[in-house]
């Protein structure tokens, strides 16, 4: 008796199998949309390299945030744009500046929604740079504190998450310890672990107003090189303390995220940094790509790669195109 060879087949069937095998499913519980605040009231400034985002005041925010929870999306991250910038970023530590009073708003208008506050002091500095200087360098140490004051007062104002951005050696235990002396016990860091320097970032440095004034972010970013040594830097803030790693930016970094994953078992999130949502924008303006499939294909890459949870300034679109899905 003689069977039929069996040939290597994929599933093609209905949708409906499609949808019950698919390996990566992305939610918008597992989004977290980022937002820029400045003080004011009434303002929604629109950021040119970055369409449909705005450097907002904190009643603005508010609206943004009645949408990220209508639409199912589990957080927003804040990056403040402080009225005056000093040597030493003094402004990220004001308990009235304009990230903990948007914190404060948020909890009370939509507690649902996860608040992640960035901490970094390059949008409070006035040359730009993530720590103070010292001889025209950053001094790491000197940078400890200051980011422990910021994260504190983020903290004080209610933020579930605060997620140091600025790469300084130590900081995740720093912070740690000035949460806990502080009493917030229960207030969780995600380490940007894994903070390569990119040219991705750049229409972030216009919305935020954070570009250095003189040279670059190298010396303490990661080189885009190096993927082993992520797990390095991961392993280290461990140690110390981190409830979360981050990896940013996502997509050109996807091995990096897949590595990680394999190897920790930490909650991850990743960044999909503005640079790669502005090409996206930018392709589907001149109507070169279609923009919702770039959306989610870009997002599914990430998921795929491992990360639990993705930074994008897609979330909104994000949601709403996985809702048309449904
Ligand atoms: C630093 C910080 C940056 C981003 C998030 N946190 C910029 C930088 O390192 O220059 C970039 C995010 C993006 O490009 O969307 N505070």
């Amino acid at each position: 008796m003689s069977y039929p060879t069996v040939r290597p087949r994929r599933l093609r069937r209905t949708s409906r199998l499609r949808e019950m095998v698919a390996e990566t499913r992305l939610h918008p519980s597992r989004l977290v949309l980022p937002v820029f605040v400045v003080s004011g009231s009434g303002i929604e400034r629109p950021i040119a390299s970055m369409p449909g985002h705005a450097q907002r005041s904190v009643d603005k925010i508010v609206d943004v945030a009645h949408a990220a929870a209508d639409a199912g999306i589990g957080g927003v991250i804040f990056f403040g744009i402080p009225d005056v910038k000093d040597e030493i970023g003094s402004a990220a530590w004001d308990p009235t500046g304009p990230v903990p009073r948007a914190i404060e708003a948020v909890g009370a208008a939509e507690p649902n929604l996860v608040t992640w506050a960035d901490v970094c002091l390059c949008e409070y500095t006035s040359h730009g740079h993530c720590g103070p200087l010292r001889d025209g360098e950053v001094d790491n140490d000197a940078a400890l504190p200051l980011l422990s004051m910021a994260a504190v007062s983020y903290a004080g104002a209610g933020a579930d998450i605060v997620a140091p951005s600025d790469m300084m050696d130590g900081r995740v235990g720093a912070i740690r310890s000035a949460l806990d002396d502080a009493g917030n016990t229960d207030t969780a860091i995600c380490s940007y672990a894994v903070k390569y320097a990119s040219a991705f970032y750049g229409p972030f440095r216009d919305a935020a107003e954070s570009a250095p004034a003189f040279g670059d972010r190298r010396s303490y970013q990661m080189d885009p090189r190096n993927g082993r040594e992520a797990l390095r830097e991961v392993e280290l803030d461990i140690a110390e303390g981190a409830d979360m790693i981050m990896v940013k930016p996502a997509g050109p970094y996807q091995d990096v995220i897949r590595y990680l994953r394999d190897r920790i078992d930490l909650p991850m999130a990743a960044y999909q940094v503005s640079g790669e949502f502005s090409m996206i924008e930018a392709a589907a303006a001149n109507g070169w790509i279609d923009r919702d499939k770039a959306i989610l294909e870009s997002l599914t890459g990430i998921a795929r790669a491992g990360a639990d949870v993705i930074l994008s300034y897609f979330a909104l679109d994000a949601a709403r195109i996985l809702e048309e899905l449904r």
